[in-house]
């Protein structure tokens, strides 16, 4: 045998052993499917869902997290695995991978961004793991990659803040005059940020006064948007609109242009546009300080779960299903009406 030859032997039996090592390690660090939990002294199957869920940014998030695990409970018969991929598609790849090696029975992916995810998907198809896409969208060619998709229509958020300017303008008698709008973009390259800011680009497209000032990323964080707003109102003094993409970029907003000496909301100076429609995001359009809220429904648990009782029945989910949304106007609330709506 040549020594070339047994030197890719060898290469190739201590590849096979570290690769086998490396798996008996991983079987051995992950925590032991619990499929049959003890409950009132008798033995049942639970049904393990595997949750990437995209990150903490926003209370519309947290608000998301919380309606999976109150859903999702041992009481109703599952076993939920979260995994915080802290914004990174990276690691929801990682997590994805992870769940299909613990078998688990279902996989429901709230994706960072839209792009980038058929092989991952493709590998838990062929796993036979069904996958429930929700909020945000992914695209792919081919759309069997997932078994179904719960969330908002982003586009029709953003056109529902655009037909509202355009007519809280006129009411104002200000639909000749130019309209200076600064917009305050979230996470880039996810369904929200491209559905809303979609949005914005047809108003801005179907209005010759309105005029874009300036465009940043906030990330969908109060910490983000403040920094980029109070830049941005370094060098832009005329603003009559702030369009942010989420509640928490609101208060950031809000925040810088407090310290700017600015004034918004109801009886402000600046139009303050936002979306999510949360407690808090509710109370400060209560209150006048919000203009418009858009809401974006993160109550999604039940729904999920429905899909997955379906499936667990040999039923077909509808493919896609659209969360119907709304929009408020500090006149519309109240604190029991914010109060009842759960998040
Ligand atoms: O995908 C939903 C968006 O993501 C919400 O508007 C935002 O608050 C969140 O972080």
């Amino acid at each position: 045998m040549s020594e070339k030859y047994r030197k890719k032997i060898y290469r190739r039996t201590a590849l096979g052993a570290a690769v086998f090592l490396i798996v008996l390690a991983l079987a051995a660090c992950a925590p032991r499917m619990n499929r049959n939990a003890e409950t009132d002294g008798s033995a049942r199957q639970m049904t393990v869902i595997g949750f990437s869920q995209l990150g903490n940014e926003s209370d519309w998030r947290i608000a998301n997290t919380e309606s999976m695990e109150n859903t999702f409970t041992e009481e109703a018969g599952y076993e939920l695995l979260t995994d915080d991929a802290r914004q990174s598609q990276e690691k929801q790849i990682a997590a994805i991978r992870n769940f299909i090696l613990r078998e688990v029975d279902y996989i429901v992916l709230a994706p960072v961004v839209v792009s980038g995810w058929e092989e991952v998907l493709a590998e838990a198809r062929d796993a036979g793991v069904p996958v429930i896409v929700m909020d945000r969208r992914v695209e792919t060619e081919d759309d069997s990659l997932y078994t179904a998709w719960v969330g908002s229509d982003m586009e029709a958020e953003g056109d529902r803040a655009v037909r509202w300017l355009d007519e809280y303008l006129k009411e104002q008698g200000r639909d000749r005059e130019e309209i200076s709008i600064v917009h305050i973009q979230g996470s880039l390259n996810s369904s929200a940020q491209l559905g809303r800011t979609a949005g914005l680009d047809r108003g801005l497209a179907g209005h010759r006064n309105w005029k874009l000032a300036a465009r940043e990323c906030g990330e969908f964080t109060q910490a983000k948007a403040y920094e980029v707003m109070r830049d941005i109102l370094k060098t832009t003094k005329e603003v009559d609109v702030v369009y942010c993409e989420n509640d928490n970029e609101a208060f950031g907003v809000m925040q810088a242009l407090g310290e700017a000496g600015l004034t918004y909301g109801k009886d402000g100076d600046v139009i303050l546009i936002s979306f999510d429609a949360t407690e808090a995001g509710l109370t400060a359009c209560m209150n006048g300080q919000i203009n418009l809220n858009v809401e974006c429904n993160p109550l999604h648990g039940p729904r999920v779960e429905k899909i997955i009782s379906l499936l667990e029945e040999d039923g077909t989910p509808q493919k896609e299903s659209y969360v119907e949304e709304t929009v408020f106007e500090p006149d519309d609330l109240t604190e029991e009406l914010i109060r009842e709506r759960g998040y």
